[in-house]
C-alpha cells in the first residue's frame, strides 16, 4: 500500500494545510497544526463507519441475538460498567501510574478468558514482566495470550487472526500508526490509532479495553476526542500509597455515570470490597476537634466519610483555601455564606479540608459537614462522636434538602451513629424515624452555630 498522504489540520478552524506552520494561515491561531491523514478516496474508504453495509432499517427487525453482557466475574467492575461487558464496546481505562491498571485488566482477562479468546497486548511491559505478575497473582497462565506489539496496524492484523472476544491495549500512548509521522503518545497519533481500534472493535463485535495515561492535571493524557470515541470511561481513584482504590464511571454509553466501584490493593492483586461503606471511617479514641461524619451517595450506595477540617491564623495577607477530595470553590463560597448568614469571619484564617482515604466527593451533600468541621477546628470544640451530618447549602443561607435522605440516614443508624444533622426538609415521617437516634433538623446556616 503506498503511503497516505499526511495533511495538517487546525485543531482551532479545521482548516487543513499541505505544510505545518506555527501558525494557522485560515483563521490565525498559533500552535493549532496537528499532522492527520489528508482525507483521498482510498482513506475515507477505510476510515467512514463502523457498521459496514449502510442501509436504513427498522428497530424492530434488529436483533440482539447474542447476549449482550458478559460478567467479567469481578463484582465492582461489573458495577461501573453497568452490569457487565457489552460485545464491540470499548472502555478507555485512565489512572496514575502505579494505581493498578494493569493489574485490574490482568485480573479481569484472567476471569474472561476461562470463557472466552482473551488477547492482552502490552507496549509497556515485557512478556515476562506480565507472566510473572499473573504467576504472582496466583491467576492461571493459560487463560489468555500475550502479544507485545506497538503499531496498531500489526496489532489489527495479528487480532484478525487470533479472533479474540475481549482484547486490552496497555496502553494506548505507546501505540503508534503507521500513517503518521509523529511520535506514539502525540496528540495525532493516539486519536489516529485509538479510531483505528474502535473501528475493529465495532467491526468484529470485540469488547476492548484500551488503558490511558492521565497528565498531571489528572484527565486523560491526549486528545478529548478519545473520550468522545470510547463508549465508556471509566477513571482510578484514591492514592497509589493507599490501601483502597475506587474506580468511577464518568461516561457509560450502557449504565449509570458517577458509578463507584471499590477495591483494596493487596499483596495477591485488587479484591472487592463488597460492604464498602464505612471503610473510610479513622477511629480516634476520643473525640477531636474538626472531624464529622457525613453520609454521600457516590453511584448508587451510601458510603460513611469522614470530613476534617483544620482552620488556623494566617500568615499572609491571602489566606489559604485547600480542599483534597472536595471542589476548592465550594469551600470559598460555603465560607462566603458562614460569614454574611452566620456571622462568622474566617478571612484571617488558613482552611483546610480533607476526605480520609483519598475518596473524591463529587456532590454537595457534603455541604454541612464541611462548614460543622470548619466551625469545629475554628472553636477548637470537638463534635460528637457519633454524629453525623448531610444537606446542601445555598447562598441565601438556607439549607436544602438532598436527594435519597431516609436511605443516608438508615444507613448511618445501622453503623451505630447517634446524632444526625440533616436538613428540615428531609425529616422523614415519624414512623420511619430511626429509633436510638436524636435528629436535629435544621434550615438555616445559622442554626448551624449552635450544634456541638
Ligand atoms: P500496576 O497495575 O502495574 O499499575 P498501573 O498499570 O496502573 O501503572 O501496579 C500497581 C501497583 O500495585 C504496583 O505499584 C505494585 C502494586 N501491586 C500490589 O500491591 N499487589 C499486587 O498483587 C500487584 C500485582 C501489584
Ligand atoms: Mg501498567
Amino acid at each position: 500500500m503506498a503511503k497516505p498522504k499526511l495533511a495538517y489540520s487546525c485543531t482551532a478552524c479545521g482548516a487543513s494545510h499541505n505544510k505545518w506552520a506555527g501558525q494557522c494561515g485560515d483563521c490565525g491561531a498559533w500552535n493549532t497544526l496537528i499532522e492527520s491523514v489528508a482525507s483521498t478516496k482510498e482513506t475515507s474508504a477505510r476510515f467512514t463507519g463502523y457498521a459496514g453495509q449502510s442501509r436504513i432499517q427498522n428497530m424492530a427487525d434488529i436483533s440482539l441475538t447474542e447476549a449482550p453482557r458478559h460478567a467479567t466475574g469481578i463484582g465492582e467492575l461489573d458495577r461501573v460498567l453497568g452490569g457487565g461487558l457489552v460485545h464491540g464496546s470499548v472502555i478507555l481505562i485512565g489512572g496514575d501510574p502505579g494505581i493498578g491498571k494493569s493489574t485490574l485488566l490482568t485480573q479481569t482477562l484472567a476471569t474472561l478468558g476461562g470463557q472466552m479468546k482473551a488477547l492482552y497486548v502490552t507496549g509497556e511491559e515485557s512478556l515476562q514482566q506480565v507472566t510473572l505478575r499473573v504467576r504472582r497473582l496466583g491467576l492461571r497462565d493459560d487463560s489468555f495470550r500475550l502479544l507485545t506489539e506497538t503499531c496498531v496496524e500489526r496489532i489489527l492484523a495479528l487480532a484478525e487472526q487470533e479472533k479474540p472476544k475481549v482484547m486490552v491495549i496497555d496502553s494506548i500512548q505507546t501505540v503508534y500508526t503507521e500513517l503518521l509521522q509523529s511520535a506514539p503518545g502525540a496528540v495525532a497519533q493516539v486519536r489516529e490509532a485509538a479510531a483505528q481500534l474502535v473501528r475493529f472493535a465495532k467491526q468484529t463485535g470485540t469488547a476492548l479495553f484500551l488503558v490511558g495515561h492521565v497528565t498531571k492535571e489528572g484527565t486523560l493524557a491526549g486528545p478529548r476526542v478519545l473520550e468522545h470515541m470510547v463508549d465508556t470511561v471509566l477513571y482510578f481513584e484514591g492514592d497509589a500509597g493507599e490501601r483502597y482504590r475506587m474506580i468511577r464511571a464518568v461516561k457509560n454509553r450502557f449504565g449509570a455515570v458517577n458509578e463507584l466501584g471499590l477495591f483494596a490493593m493487596t499483596e495477591t492483586g485488587l479484591k472487592t470490597v463488597s460492604n464498602p461503606s464505612a471503610i473510610f471511617l479513622s477511629r480516634h479514641d476520643e473525640p477531636v476537634p474538626g472531624s464529622i461524619i457525613t453520609v454521600t451517595r457516590e453511584g448508587n450506595r451510601p458510603l460513611l466519610i469522614e470530613v476534617q477540617a483544620l482552620v488556623d491564623d494566617s500568615h499572609t495577607s491571602n489566606p489559604r483555601r485547600v480542599t483534597l477530595g472536595l471542589d476548592q470553590n465550594r469551600l470559598s463560597l460555603l465560607l462566603a455564606v458562614l460569614h454574611r448568614h452566620g456571622g462568622i469571619a474566617m478571612y484571617d484564617q488558613d482552611v483546610f479540608i480533607n476526605i480520609v482515604g483519598g475518596v473524591r466527593v463529587t456532590e454537595t451533600a457534603a455541604d454541612v459537614a464541611m462548614l460543622l468541621a470548619c466551625l469545629s477546628s475554628f472553636r477548637s470544640k470537638p463534635l460528637p462522636q457519633k454524629m453525623i451530618a448531610f444537606g446542601e447549602i445555598g447562598l441565601a443561607g438556607e439549607i436544602r434538602p438532598v436527594p435519597n435522605g431516609q436511605e443516608r440516614l438508615k444507613e448511618a443508624a445501622k453503623h451505630g451513629f447517634t446524632h444526625a444533622v440533616i436538613p428540615r426538609d428531609n425529616l422523614p415521617k415519624k414512623q420511619d424515624m430511626p429509633t436510638d437516634m436524636e435528629v436535629i433538623a435544621v434550615k438555616r446556616v445559622s442554626e448551624l452555630l449552635d450544634i456541638h
